[in-house]
């Protein structure tokens, strides 16, 4: 696909003709990877955070919000609770917390790996390449680092550095993918100042890293933080940051990476709580990531707006997957390297 078919259908807003990029999507969906919807456990299991991202809600600037560490104890009763449940993968996220030491980590990476069939998903910011390696050693089998957006200006604006380093998130996920990890990363759509041609970049980078899993959601403002302040921003944006912009990000990251392991995700149900899951998985996705952070700390993992789910796993899944007529993944849910 070329640049120019690739950004006439970003900007495409005709339901009729949107329909094909829904159909093309779908097809490769199911060729490439199939009818299995995989699921991953969720657990957020700290949200400290050193950074002061500017549309975050658990950045460190937000000094009324409460934070939490989970201990080794509460984060294994939820990884039972996640086997029982029967799913392959659990994934273990935070914000950017120095709290959790490289030992630690190790450790309770080992206890999983060796008490329970699961792989486990790192999702812990950017880290230093011992911790990457220690963990790979440990048995971590994957690590999410969102690049959020491909333009350097935007990127910068909404990422104060710290001290004056800058990290390139570029090179952590090639770090990542040479320590022989499956590697994920993604953007958010609808960014403020965000353009078309940024949108292109994206899918542009996403093709180039040969990634193994791409999430990709809405941008939603949190009203305590720097964007969320400012709504009027928003209204000058190019790209919306609606549940139709992201489903097209989506439907186009599903033909450029046809292999890819793509959630329909949360943030993405958040703005469209009737049938965003859904969408996401009819037009290109294929996993699902349901929350299994206990109640009690899930308000505080508050990095933007969501409903408040009551039930371990929120939203049933399982009905979900079989109403499109698809089947839960059975196993780890690794990248597929081959059509089967
Ligand atoms: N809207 C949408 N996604 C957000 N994230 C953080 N804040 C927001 C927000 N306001 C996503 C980012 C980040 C992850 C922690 O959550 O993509 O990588």
């Amino acid at each position: 696909m070329d640049k120019e078919t690739i950004l006439s259908w970003l900007k495409e807003e005709d339901p009729k003709r949107l329909e094909k990029l829904w159909q093309e999507a779908d097809e490769v969906r199911a060729r490439c990877v199939g009818d299995e919807v995989h699921l991953r456990g969720l657990i957020e299991i700290s949200n400290y955070c050193i950074n002061r991202c500017y549309y975050c809600g658990i950045n460190r600037d937000i000094r009324t919000l409460a934070r939490y560490r989970m201990t080794e104890e509460e984060i294994m009763a939820v990884v039972r609770e996640i086997v029982k449940r029967g799913y392959g993968t659990v994934v273990l996220q935070s914000g950017e917390d120095p709290g959790i030491k490289r030992t630690w980590m190790s450790e309770l990476i080992r206890r999983i790996k060796g008490e329970t069939p699961l792989a486990v998903t790192l999702s812990l910011g950017e880290r230093n390449v011992g911790d990457f390696a220690a963990w790979r050693k440990a048995g971590a089998d994957r690590y999410l680092l969102k690049f959020e957006t491909s333009n350097r200006y935007l990127y910068r604006y909404l990422h104060p550095p710290r001290q004056g380093e800058e990290i390139d998130r570029l090179i952590l996920l090639e770090e990542l993918s040479s320590l022989g990890y499956e590697v994920g990363s993604g953007i958010m759509v609808g960014l403020p100042g965000q353009t078309y041609e940024d949108l292109y970049e994206d899918l542009s980078i996403f093709r180039r890293l040969d990634l193994d899993m791409i999430g990709i959601g809405p941008f939603i403002p949190h009203p305590k933080t720097p964007l969320g302040c400012h709504p009027d921003w928003l209204s000058r944006s190019e790209v919306p940051n609606t549940d139709l912009m992201t489903c097209k990000v989506i439907a186009l990251t599903r033909l450029l990476c046809p292999m890819a392991n793509i959630p329909s995700t949360t943030a993405l149900a958040t703005v469209n709580p009737a049938s965003g899951r859904i969408l996401g998985l009819e037009r290109g996705a294929n996993v699902i990531m349901p929350n299994f952070t206990p109640i009690k700390y899930r308000k505080l993992y508050d990095i933007y707006p969501r409903p408040q789910e009551t039930a371990p796993g929120g939203e049933d899944p399982l009905s979900i997957i079989l109403s499109l007529g698809r089947r839960p993944g059975k196993g780890p849910g690794n990248r597929r390297r081959q059509i089967f």
